[in-house]
């Protein structure tokens, strides 16, 4: 259910909102993003970052030199020397493209008419989102945009989605322009923001589209300061939430029933052994009963998990082929209570399976990509999560593994170790988005944003070991094979 009035939500202590936030603010044209984002930044004490204003800027600077918004080899070619700044002043942005303050000029209605075509090139789109990932992964940032909560930054402390009636939103673009003196007509402004929706929300790239994980606030009957109040309670849930859990892990690890304690200590500590490093999770509390979603590169990657995550027991879905009784990792399976999967078509049973044990409160470790990967670049995300996330709203934990190929187990120089955590993803939006998608389009976007957490995740690990030749070679050794047993097991 979209929220539409402050007392909906619960009040929060702003010091809950850590340093490094990062604020998603997304929405449709005219819904009044910027200034929400503005004032939530000034609240926050955070740096605000106008990512429209970036596509805009390319749009003038195409305009100015004749370049057809159409055209994505010229436009990229434009973008990718140019340098692009966003300067926070009082008031609007300033914007300097290639040094030059473009801050009023991109605003006019002729860049307003073609921004959304430029928007729509896949290779733009990429080097746009670099920028902005570049300018806010150190976190302290408030950023508006279309897909910043999805793709830009899908761990994103808080999103919002702004929504209002297409009414409301022309009205407000209309002063909009009044104000800066531009007369435009009305019933041309509703016609062209209809259009400027259908336009973002259908193209292929990072169409506009509500994350499951978003709150999505309804503006259109509400004044600013009722709008400002509501959008700021929404960036406090999750932080007050994951204050509100058991942080005492020592505890919870007494408490592991004894077969697990000792399972998991022997993986934490041979995983140790061969140098393992985690990331992301001292201290980050986790609620009973979550999706622990996992890349899949290796044999050993159930093993790494569970060495680290040790917070209750975990229950693997496992391709049911491991469960042969004659082996002996085939009764560690059974042992750790693992639930077998057919990969091919839909496992009902094991879903019905997956979603019990989440309802008592166990954690269950998934590999959503069905089968391993080549390294460097996650898999595509199968339906199987959307529907485990649509039946039981569970909370999300992603993970990334790096270092665990093939045969060697890390501790190598050529493949650092790693298990990096990210913060929950909870399902505020989910609702609002099956009013306006069926279930099997929100099984994607939940699979989209778990894979785009994955690769954020990869980025910063990335960031601080850099990809090695070794894992290049290898990752496009893989590639080819994987791909290949990809379209043997699931005809894609
Ligand atoms: O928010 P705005 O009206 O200034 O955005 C201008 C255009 O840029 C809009 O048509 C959609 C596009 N845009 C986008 O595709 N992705 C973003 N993150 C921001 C803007």
């Amino acid at each position: 259910m979209a929220y539409r009035h402050p007392d909906e939500l619960p009040t929060g202590d702003p010091a809950l909102l850590p340093p490094d936030a990062v604020i998603a603010v997304d929405g449709p044209a005219g819904s009044g993003k910027s200034s929400t984002a503005r004032a939530l930044a000034e609240r926050f004490e955070l740096l605000y970052i106008d990512t429209g204003a970036m596509y805009r800027a390319l749009t003038h600077a195409a305009l100015s030199s004749g370049i057809n918004p159409g055209d994505e080899a010229a436009l990229v070619a434009l973008l990718a020397p140019a340098s692009l700044e966003l300067l926070p002043s009082r008031g609007e942005t300033t914007v300097l493209w290639c040094g030059n303050d473009v801050s009023r000029a991109i605003r006019t209605p002729q860049v307003e008419a073609a921004v959304s075509q430029v928007s729509t090139h896949a290779e733009v789109r990429r080097l746009m989102v670099q920028r902005q990932q570049t300018m806010g992964r150190r976190g302290g940032v408030v950023m508006e945009g279309r897909d910043i909560g999805s793709v830009v930054f899908p761990l994103a402390t808080a999103k919002i989605h702004l929504s209002a009636s297409p009414e409301a939103r022309a009205d407000r673009r209309w002063r909009q322009f009044r104000d800066r003196g531009v007369e435009v007509d009305r019933d041309g402004l509703v016609r062209e923001l209809a259009d400027r929706d259908r336009q973002d929300s259908e193209r292929a790239v990072s169409p506009l589209q509500i994350s499951p994980d978003a709150f999505v606030i309804d503006c259109s009957d509400l004044d600013f300061a009722q709008q400002i109040e509501l959008c700021a309670r929404a960036c406090l849930v999750n932080p007050a939430l994951d204050a509100a859990l058991d942080l005492d892990i020592k505890r919870a690890r007494r408490e592991l029933p004894p077969r697990y304690r000792l399972v998991y200590g022997i993986f934490d500590t041979v995983t140790r052994f061969f140098g393992m490093t985690e990331y992301g999770s001292g201290g980050h509390p986790i609620p009973r009963g979550c999706i622990v979603s996992v890349n899949h590169i290796s044999l050993w990657d159930p093993a790494l998990v569970a060495g680290t995550f040790r917070r209750g027991p975990i229950h693997t879905l496992a391709k049911a082929e491991l469960f042969h009784p004659a082996w002996l990792g085939g009764r560690l399976f059974r042992w750790m209570d693992a639930i077998p999967i057919r990969r091919k078509g839909y496992d009902r049973n094991a879903f019905r399976e997956a979603a019990a044990r989440l309802a008592e409160g166990e954690h269950l470790m998934i590999f959503p990509e069905g089968t391993r990967q080549a390294i460097g670049e996650p898999g595509q995300v199968r339906s199987g999560l959307g529907i485990l996330v649509q039946e039981t709203r569970a909370p999300v934990v992603p993970i990334f593994l790096r270092g665990a190929y093939g045969k060697r187990i890390g501790g190598s120089v050529e493949s650092p170790l790693e298990v990096w955590r990210g913060p929950l993803l909870r399902w505020h939006g989910l609702d609002d988005l099956l009013g306006t998608v069926d279930r099997r389009v929100a099984s994607d976007r939940i699979g989209l944003l778990c894979r785009s957490a994955w690769c954020e995740l990869q980025a910063r690990s990335f960031q601080m070991n850099p990809v090695t030749e070794f894992e290049k070679a290898l990752g496009d050794k893989q590639l080819r094979q994987f791909s290949a047993r990809q379209a043997k097991l699931f005809g894609t």
